[in-house]
């Protein structure tokens, strides 16, 4: 399988008022043309971090990433980010924000609407591409979000806990659209979840943060074959895999 992202030994810290705060302690990790990567890890351990580096928003103190053999700074412009927090624009409608990235890509209006039509449709949000962000649910705002962020065809997807907000019928639907959609269209996605049920459902490869500063504990091939995140979720390897990264987490699964 050809990488098509690799970090190499990527250290970064954050001044604190004491000095100074190691937050990635020399992390190295292949993403293969195609990958379906979760990356999971305690709350603050770097996840967040880690994607504004891959994506060019952070400089690394140390360490480096190849796109495809070549030494680059950061993937600004070959990556779509779908980030944390949704960073909806409050004054432009629906429409208006998942319009945003085929505007700057002087991409034909009519087409681009059309496209954006069809996302809203099939995201559920039909009816609602003339309202604006503060009209609609914590859920919505992220559907707007990962909208925006696939219209824009990108060879990677970073996915930083985008279903977070739904509840879960919903997110498994969407799931299932994003499983779909990656087919069809190969892409590479990078996902950060703390949703461990979510991560072994969706991905091919499973990478584990840990300890302070952190550093890959331990990477996962997940060996399920489903094309549905609830046939994922019955494949008879589900919950060996479930419950072996509980355990990397910390998870107690027995009831004692
Ligand atoms: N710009 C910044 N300045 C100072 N400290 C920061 C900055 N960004 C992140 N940190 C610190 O780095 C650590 C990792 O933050 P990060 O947001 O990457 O964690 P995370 O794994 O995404 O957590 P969560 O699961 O809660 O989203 C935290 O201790 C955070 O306070
Ligand atoms: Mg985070």
């Amino acid at each position: 399988m050809a990488v098509q992202l690799a970090l190499r030994d990527i250290r970064k810290s954050f001044p604190v008022k004491t000095g100074r705060v190691d937050v990635l302690g020399g992390l190295s990790f292949d993403i293969y043309e195609r990958d379906f990567v979760s990356i999971i890890g305690p709350s603050g351990c770097g996840k967040t971090t880690v994607f504004n580096v891959i994506a060019g928003l952070l400089e690394p103190d140390e360490g480096e990433i190849e796109y495809r053999g070549e030494r680059v700074d950061g993937l600004r412009g070959k990556v779509g980010y779908m980030m944390q927090r949704d960073l909806l624009l409050p004054w432009r409608t629906v429409l208006q924000n998942v319009l945003i990235g085929p505007e700057l890509a002087k991409m034909p209006l009519g087409e681009a609407r059309d496209m954006a039509m069809e996302y809203l449709n099939t995201y559920g949000l039909a009816g609602f591409e003339n309202a604006y962000p503060r009209m609609l649910s914590g859920g919505m705002r992220q559907r707007v979000a990962l909208i925006r962020t696939l219209i824009n065809d990108p060879d990677i997807i970073l996915l930083d806990e985008p279903f977070s907000a739904l509840d879960y019928q919903t997110r498994l639907y969407l799931e299932g659209v994003l499983m779909e959609a990656v087919e069809t269209f190969n892409k590479t996605v990078v996902l950060v979840t703390h949703d461990i049920d979510e991560a072994v459902a969706l991905s091919k490869r499973v990478v584990v943060l840990g300890g302070r500063p952190s550093h890959v504990k331990k990477i996962y091939d997940i060996d399920i074959n489903a094309r549905t995140p609830i046939g994922a979720r019955s494949d008879p390897n589900f919950a060996g895999y479930f419950h072996a990264l509980c355990g990397e987490l910390d998870i107690q699964t027995e009831v004692a």
